[in-house]
């Protein structure tokens, strides 16, 4: 077998992240370049050959459209280049599940796409992000890994873009995938998939956009009004995610103000603030009654990524929009 040519893009994050002190708490997310990253890389004698691209060398919690547009002009390159067979995204964890989702919504599936983070700097004691890189290579370096769609690899497991959540802020197994269970189980040694590739052949799902819409999630608290929403359209806002309570819930002036939102032409979305748990249609909350949409298994933040590429590309009708978050 050919020894695989993976396209690895760097952003930054804790896998890059700098303390000066093993005993420190503080740290630079992405204080490290990726070229000294992979030096340090290369002692661990990796099977394939790495082809570094730095995007950006930046603390995820400042990624945005700028990065987004490098990287998916980058992976679409790489989809094309026969010679790469994989690529990696280093990234920081804060945000990778924006990212990820967002280029798996608008790249091809035939190539596979990991993107990879680290709880702990590069030079903290019991580091975690070599052996997730080591991992990420693994997967990068697998046919079976293409025809998934962008996949996630952090703590020894391989998440969906569409199912992965950061649900701690700081233990090295941080991430969960819900409603799905992980893809495999990888170590640098072994990659077990649990499941045939599911996606493969696939186009992208939606174009990439020219420019994203300003959508903004408003989170519900007991006891608010509904003045957050009309300070929210006030600004402009395209569309809304509420991370509503329980089941995408809100105070009664809150849903009201909504669902004039939605009249207006300005989507809403209901999704949960709850770490866990699908938001269903007309459950709590009379959707149809309303002219909302149920984000289902998307959490705010994947939600708000969804709706953003939605509206970017002209489906702005809550049928089309529901049938989008319906869709696995
Ligand atoms: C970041 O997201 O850049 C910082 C946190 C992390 O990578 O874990």
């Amino acid at each position: 077998m050919t020894k695989a040519r993976i396209l690895v893009l760097g952003t930054g994050g804790t896998i890059a992240g700098a303390a000066g002190s093993a005993t420190g708490g503080g740290y630079r997310a992405g204080g490290l370049a990726l070229a000294a990253m992979l030096e340090q890389l290369a002692a661990l004698g990796l099977d394939a050959e790495l082809v570094p691209q730095e995007v950006a060398r930046i603390g995820s919690q400042d990624i945005g459209w700028p990065q987004w547009q490098a990287l998916h002009a980058a992976c679409l390159g790489a989809m094309d280049d026969l010679s790469i067979t994989g690529i990696i995204i280093t990234h920081g964890t804060d945000t990778a599940e924006e990212t990820a989702f967002l280029l798996d919504l608008t790249l091809p599936t035939h190539k596979p796409v990991v993107l990879v983070g680290a709880m702990r700097p590069a030079d903290a004691v019991g580091a975690d992000g070599m052996r997730n890189f080591a991992n990420a290579v693994k997967v990068a370096s697998d046919r079976q890994a293409a025809g998934r769609g962008v996949v996630l690899v952090m703590g020894d497991s391989v998440l969906a873009a569409r199912d992965a959540r950061k649900a701690a802020t700081a233990q090295i197994d941080a991430f969960k995938s819900f409603p799905r269970g992980s893809l495999a189980r990888v170590t640098p040694a072994n990659l077990d998939w649990f499941g045939p590739p599911h996606r493969v052949g696939e186009a992208a799902r939606y174009a990439f956009p020219a420019s994203l819409p300003r959508v903004a999630i408003l989170t519900a608290g007991a006891g608010m009004d509904e003045q957050p929403v009309q300070a929210l359209l006030g600004i402009g806002c395209k569309g809304v995610v509420l991370a509503g309570m329980g089941q995408g819930n809100a105070p009664a002036c809150v849903l009201t103000a909504l669902a004039d939102a939605a009249v207006a032409g300005v989507p809403v979305v209901r999704s949960t603030r709850v770490d866990e748990g699908l938001v269903d249609r007309n459950i709590e909350v009379d959707d149809d009654a309303l002219g909302l949409v149920a984000a289902r298994a998307l959490g705010p933040a994947k939600a708000r990524m969804l709706l953003m590429v939605l509206i970017a590309v002209g489906i702005t009708d809550v049928a089309r929009i529901q049938a989008a978050f319906d869709s696995g």
